[in-house]
């Protein structure tokens, strides 16, 4: 059985890209066949992991222009990883979802079912806010899981986000799981950041996970690699954030 899982919060800057890519690479790094869908029109996890600009993209599949097989990539530096990419130039996606998406609102989730077969894992990589694009891709997910980073307003938008996504699973009969948090670019020296942890994990409802600040994640996004695979002098990532990664990993797919 496959699972899909989306990280999402209306925020944006948070982490929704850097944590798909990140777990996705972790996932077909263990050897598991994992598939990207690339749902944002800005195409920021496309750009990371491809190289070049792909003859169909995410928009072609929905409308029918192309085989889901057609516009699937292999990433070329990660074994087992394939991406279904959107690329932002021309607003292709973007056009789609404002234009003929209200008709079809489970799109995404008929393209999750038509690729299921041929993966085990799927991860599906958000823009920031809750417009018709993004509730479908919610509504296609096993799980959704919230990244978020240590401020009070990621609280404020979590806050939000939990009423919008029961609103939208009553209004589509959705069972998605909503029961972890990621708290990204968390530092435990930085006294607000431990507060926003520990209320994050009072409310008893979601388990609670943390990524630390680690600069080496920007730095392999701007040189186009897995940041598991990338080092800088010698340096790859901390270890901490190894650690953190390998956690999660362990317990998501479940
Ligand atoms: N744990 C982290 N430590 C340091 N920088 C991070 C971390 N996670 C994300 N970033 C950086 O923060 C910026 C925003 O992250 P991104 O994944 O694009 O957010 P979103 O997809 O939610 O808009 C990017 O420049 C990314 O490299
Ligand atoms: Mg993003």
């Amino acid at each position: 059985m496959s699972k899909t899982i989306a990280f999402h919060l209306q925020k944006g800057g948070v982490g929704k890209t850097t944590i798909s890519g990140t777990l996705a690479c972790q996932s077909a790094l263990g050897g598991e066949k994992t598939l990207v869908i690339d749902c944002d029109p800005q195409g920021n996890l496309s750009s990371w992991f491809l190289k070049s600009t792909p003859r169909f993209e995410l928009s072609d599949v929905l409308q029918g222009r192309c085989f889901v097989s057609d516009a699937i990539l292999p990433a070329p530096d990660v074994d087992n990883l394939f991406i279904l990419p959107t690329f932002g130039i021309g607003g292709t996606l973007k056009n789609y979802s404002e234009t003929k998406l209200s008709e079809e609102p489970f799109v995404i989730q008929d393209l999750v079912n038509d690729v299921s077969g041929d993966y085990s894992r799927i991860v599906l990589d958000l823009s920031p806010g809750l417009g018709r694009l993004e509730r479908s891709a919610l509504i296609a997910s096993d799980e959704i899981i919230t990244p978020m980073t240590p401020e009070v307003f990621s609280l404020d938008g979590l806050e939000i986000f939990i009423d919008e996504l029961q609103k939208l699973k009553k209004n589509m009969r959705s069972a998605v799981r909503h029961s972890r948090i990621i708290i990204n670019s968390y530092d435990e020296r930085i006294r607000q950041h431990r507060d926003i942890y520990k209320v994050a994990e009072s409310t008893g409802r979601f388990t609670v996970y943390r990524i630390p600040v680690d600069p080496l994640f920007r730095k392999a996004q701007e040189a186009g690699k897995a940041p598991q695979l990338f080092k800088v002098r010698g340096r790859g990532l901390k270890p901490a954030t190894v650690e953190a990664i390998r956690e999660l990993d362990k317990e998501i797919w479940i």
